[in-house]
């Protein structure tokens, strides 16, 4: 089955075609990060009139990378929840729109099962049942998979995510925006024992909080020893910030007795992350998947996987589908 997928609920305008929910025929990015770099974050209104603007755009460039036209659609897959609301209404009524012309049925997707779903379309041996860390600028979760749709939330961040205490940390370093990559380079000259930052806990449980980390490392910057360099620091909060994910997430792949370890999300493409989480799975023996950066960072090849099943099995949530700003992930109600 031919799936186009879209993707708009941040600030990335994306658009893809992917056959039988594995083979990414094309995955078109259009990233908006030069607009939004000056203001150090995503503004939601400058993000949905871009989106306006660089859809249609999108859409044909995926079609055509893929050798493809419009009729040969099966089935549209799109974000609609959650993100910024003005963003998914135009990704969603985009995917409305072809759908009732083409007379294909149209699936929402959550955007965090979209992350977990990208792990299929770069490791084909994975398989359910597994433990999901989904890692982003507005994501921390960990995630229980068991069969497709059947997902439970194991921990979320109590605060901020990690991807946001990348940027706002890069920003008090003075890196541009978004700040993980910057920092991810930076760390790469520096020694993390230089600079060492607190790693915070929440109760016994797996969540994770990362704003105290944020305030430490803009404290420490402003009466930083001289003998210590901005690369030490960033090389600092990027060892506490990995020190947490990988730890949290092997002690949930053990508690859930689970054979597989998938990560996902635009910190997913931090060297060390991957680093320190393919060497803890191979100590103990779990398997791990990563996807390359381009389906780390958010891309619609993602929602057609995830798209795809529900939509093979005959799942249309056709003209009523709706988008929602929040909505934990939760397990998605299988095809009628
Ligand atoms: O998944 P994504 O593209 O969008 C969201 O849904 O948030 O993730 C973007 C986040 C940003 O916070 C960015 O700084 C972070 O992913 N990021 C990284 C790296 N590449 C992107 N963080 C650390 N190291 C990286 N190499
Ligand atoms: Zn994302």
């Amino acid at each position: 089955m031919l799936v186009l997928g879209i993707e708009t609920s941040c600030d990335d305008t994306c658009a893809a075609v992917v056959r039988d929910g594995r083979e990414i025929l094309s995955n078109v990015i259009a990233s908006q990060d030069h607009l939004h770099e000056k203001f150090g974050g995503v503004v939601p209104e400058i993000a949905c009139r871009k989106h306006v603007e660089s859809l249609q755009p999108t859409i044909r460039e995926a079609l055509e990378r893929a050798g493809v036209c419009l009729q040969d659609i099966e089935g549209i897959a799109v974000t609609n929840r959650p993100g910024l609301i003005g963003a998914l209404i135009t990704g969603v009524s985009a995917a409305k729109a072809m759908a009732l012309a083409l007379e294909v049925p149209v699936a929402g997707v959550h955007h965090l099962e979209s992350h977990i779903w990208a792990n299929f379309l770069a490791e084909p041996e994975l398989a359910f049942p597994f433990v999901s860390l989904i890692v982003s600028g507005g994501h921390t979760d960990l995630a229980l998979a068991r069969a497709p749709g059947d997902y439970t939330l194991l921990a979320r961040t109590a605060d901020d995510a990690a991807g946001e205490c990348f940027d706002k940390s890069a920003r008090a370093l003075g890196l541009g925006w978004p700040g993980g990559p910057a920092v991810d380079r930076l760390a790469r000259e520096g020694d993390a024992g230089k600079a060492r930052f607190p790693r915070a806990r929440v109760g016994d449980g797996l969540d994770f909080s990362f704003s105290g980390l944020k305030t430490a490392v803009v404290r420490y910057l402003q009466a930083r020893p001289e003998d210590v360099t901005l690369a030490d620091v960033a090389a600092g909060l990027q060892e506490a910030i990995v020190d947490v994910l990988v730890t949290n997430t092997l002690r949930a792949a053990e508690a859930c007795g689970v054979e597989w370890v998938a990560v996902g999300g635009g910190v997913a493409a931090n060297s060390l992350l991957k680093q320190r989480m393919r060497q803890r799975c191979e100590e103990r023996g779990l398997r791990l998947a990563i996807p390359p950066p381009r389906l780390c960072t958010d891309n619609a090849a993602m929602v057609a996987a995830a798209g795809h099943w529900r939509l093979e099995a005959g799942l249309d949530d056709g003209l009523e589908l709706d988008a929602f700003a929040t909505e934990p992930l939760a397990t998605v109600p299988p095809a009628a």
